[in-house]
This record gives C-alpha cells, sequence and structure tokens, in this order.
C-alpha cells in the first residue's frame, strides 16, 4: 500500500472537509492507498510523538456538509519560520523544512497533499525544491490566489456577509444611520466588493483603493442630502485611507499583523471630520469562514479534492489543482505563488459597481 498524508494550512475555510473526504473516497477507490491526517498543518509531523491520523471512508463520512476541518489547522506552523524558544526563553523563527522532509520520508509517506492558502503553497513549493513529492489545493475565503478563477469558501463567505448587510440595511433605515460593515479580506478586496453588489452599498472600500476620507463623507452627505436618510458602507478589513496603514495588531508568531478595527476607526475619523448622522459598526469576523459550506463550495472542494489525488497517481508532484474557464486544471506551484490575486480595477465588477453609483471614496 502507498501512503498519502493530507494536511490543512492556514485559516480555515468552508470546503475544507469536503476536499478531505474527496481525496480519501477517491483513493480508497482507486485502492493502493492509504490516506493519513497531519494534525494542524505540518505541525503533527513536527510533534515528538507525531501527531497523525488514519482516514479511511469512515472517518469522512458525511463531513463534506461541516464547516472547519477534523484534522484541524494552524497559521503558525510554518515550517520554514518556524517559531521556537531560544534559552532566554525568546521566541525565534527558524527554517526547519529540511527536516521535516527528511521526517515525512523516514514515516514513509509517498506524497503530501497541501490543502491550503498562499502562504501555505508557498510553503509546498519550498518543500517541492527540497524532494518533497507534495501537491497543493487553494483555499481560502479571500478568493486572492490568481492561478484558480476561484477559491472554494469564497462564495460561503460572500453570502454569509451578504446576508448580514441586508440585516444592517434594515436598521440603518429605520435609525437613518450611516452603518459599517467590516468584512475579511487582508489585501484583496473579493468579499467587500461581492458584498456591495451583492447587498447595494452606498459605499466600498477595498485594500486595493485608499480612499479619500473627504470623498467618504461627502457620498455620505450627498444621500442624506437626497433625502435617502441612510448610507450602508461594506470595508475589507485590510482597506486604509490615502496616507494611512492598515489597522491591526502585532502577532508575535506570524509575519502578518492581525488585521481589525478598520470600520471603527474609520467611524472615528468621520465623526472628528463633522459628519452628522449616527454611525455604528459591525465586525463581521470569523463568522464568515464557520458554518456550513453552500452547495456550490462543497462541489468545487469535491472536485479539488478530486483532482488533487489524480496528480498525486500521475505523479504530477510540484503542482496546484485550479479551476480555470470552468475547468479543473493544475499549475505548477512556482507559477501559481508569484502573483497575487488583487482586485483589478478594470474589473468589470469595479466597473458594475461604479455604473450603479456605489463609491470606492476615490
Ligand atoms: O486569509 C484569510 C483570512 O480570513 C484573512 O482575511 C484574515 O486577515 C485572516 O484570515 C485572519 O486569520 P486569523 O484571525 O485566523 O489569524
Amino acid at each position: 500500500m502507498k501512503k498519502l498524508l493530507v494536511l490543512t494550512g492556514g485559516g480555515d475555510c468552508p470546503g475544507l472537509n469536503a476536499v478531505i473526504r474527496a481525496i480519501v473516497k477517491s483513493a480508497t477507490l482507486d485502492g493502493g492507498w492509504e490516506v493519513y491526517g497531519s494534525k494542524e498543518a505540518f505541525n503533527g509531523v513536527i510533534s515528538d510523538p507525531v501527531d497523525i491520523v488514519r482516514l479511511s471512508s469512515n472517518e469522512v463520512g458525511g463531513i463534506h456538509v461541516k464547516g472547519g476541518t477534523i484534522i484541524k489547522t494552524t497559521n503558525k506552523g510554518n515550517p520554514l519560520a518556524y517559531p521556537v524558544k531560544n534559552d532566554h526563553g525568546e521566541i525565534e523563527m527558524k527554517d526547519i523544512s529540511g527536516t521535516l522532509v527528511e521526517k515525512i520520508k523516514k514515516l514513509n509517506f509517498d506524497a503530501v497533499i497541501n490543502i491550503g492558502g498562499d502562504g501555505s503553497q508557498k510553503i509546498s513549493q519550498k518543500l517541492f525544491e527540497k524532494g518533497l513529492n507534495i501537491v497543493g489545493v487553494p483555499k481560502t475565503i479571500d478568493n486572492d490566489l490568481s492561478a484558480t478563477d476561484l477559491t472554494f469558501g469564497f462564495t460561503t463567505a460572500v453570502q454569509i456577509a451578504s446576508d448580514a448587510f441586508d440585516k444592517l440595511v434594515t436598521t440603518a433605515s429605520s435609525h437613518h444611520r450611516v452603518m459599517i460593515l467590516e468584512v475579511m479580506g487582508r489585501d484583496a478586496g473579493w468579499i467587500a466588493l461581492h458584498t456591495a453588489i451583492s447587498g447595494g452599498a452606498e459605499i466600498c472600500l477595498i485594500p486595493e483603493i485608499p480612499f479619500d476620507l473627504n470623498e467618504v463623507l461627502t457620498k455620505i452627505n450627498q444621500r442624506y442630502d437626497q433625502g435617502k436618510g441612510f448610507v450602508n458602507i461594506v470595508i475589507a478589513e485590510g482597506a486604509r485611507a490615502i496616507n494611512q496603514e492598515q489597522i491591526g495588531k502585532i502577532d508575535q508568531y506570524s509575519e502578518h499583523i492581525k488585521l481589525g478595527g478598520v470600520g471603527n476607526t474609520l467611524r472615528k475619523q468621520l465623526e472628528d471630520m463633522g459628519c452628522e448622522p449616527e454611525i455604528r459598526v459591525a465586525i463581521l469576523g470569523h463568522i464568515q469562514r464557520g458554518g456550513t459550506p453552500m452547495a456550490f463550495d462543497r462541489i468545487l472542494a469535491t472536485a479539488m479534492g478530486k483532482a488533487s489525488f489524480d496528480l498525486v497517481k500521475n505523479q504530477q508532484f510540484g503542482q496546484m489543482v485550479c479551476l480555470k474557464n470552468n475547468t479543473i486544471s493544475s499549475a505548477s506551484l512556482k507559477e501559481a505563488t508569484e502573483d497575487y490575486n488583487f482586485v483589478n480595477l478594470d474589473h468589470y465588477l469595479i466597473k458594475t459597481a461604479r455604473a450603479i453609483g456605489i463609491s470606492f471614496g476615490d
């Protein structure tokens, strides 16, 4: 029997379990394969003793409808910059990737499937360069991987954000208020853009377009002058005003700052500028990452899981599964992690939004 190791890395995302199930089912039905899951990304392999579980068809029955990941995940397990305590009790980042590859080989794994986002697939590429038989499955609610037209989880996140937005519209209208909905989106504003169009926002603020606070205030005032009586704003957590930094906290275990709070900063700045209507803020946060994946995401995740097993079976290592032009295919991990899927300012949804009067604060 050949041994296949599966892991989920980075932030979780609706659809991860559907990928795991599809891999286990495809490999089991194909015959000749035993599938294992490393708990919390590569931490299950790195830890001593290892935390690796056997995944058979029984373990994965019915999990495609569940949020989260049955093999857990972490964004603190980068083997290229692994947090290790030094003799003074301080955290130091060490590259332990060589030892990791050796350990995976010693454990007799023939191949690895890494289900993860941009950061995880950069790790996959490095491990591939070090001789590991690895393939990637793209995962992120942010939809920020350029090699694939869509990532599973994104559609569910947009639906959750859109439902929240709809609820805020009615309360904004009742109170004649400005409501700000802060959604996820570190460097790419896809969730905010889709939510703004789906919900009918007046203002949409995304990381790709630094906003002018005066423009935002002007747009708010125009709405009230027109007698509309309320304003709904959707802002991505990674958005920032011109000449200002992203809002968040430093995380000693991560290379990224922990974003969050830009909605409240925007409220305060607008109030300081004399915005007359009352402003309230709702931060959606991790609600967007949890719960049942929508049917579309379950289907995409299942197709990607199956395709990743095909790559393993055909020994096409160093590849990442992707969805391009309505077909499941693959791209090299190198190519897949070179460019980031920013919202292109010529994108048809940016043009659509502008055409129907949504302001980007520019
Ligand atoms: O990458 C997906 C994402 O949802 C980002 O939008 C967000 O900044 C990040 O994960 C938050 O991750 P966590 O709070 O789990 O560290």
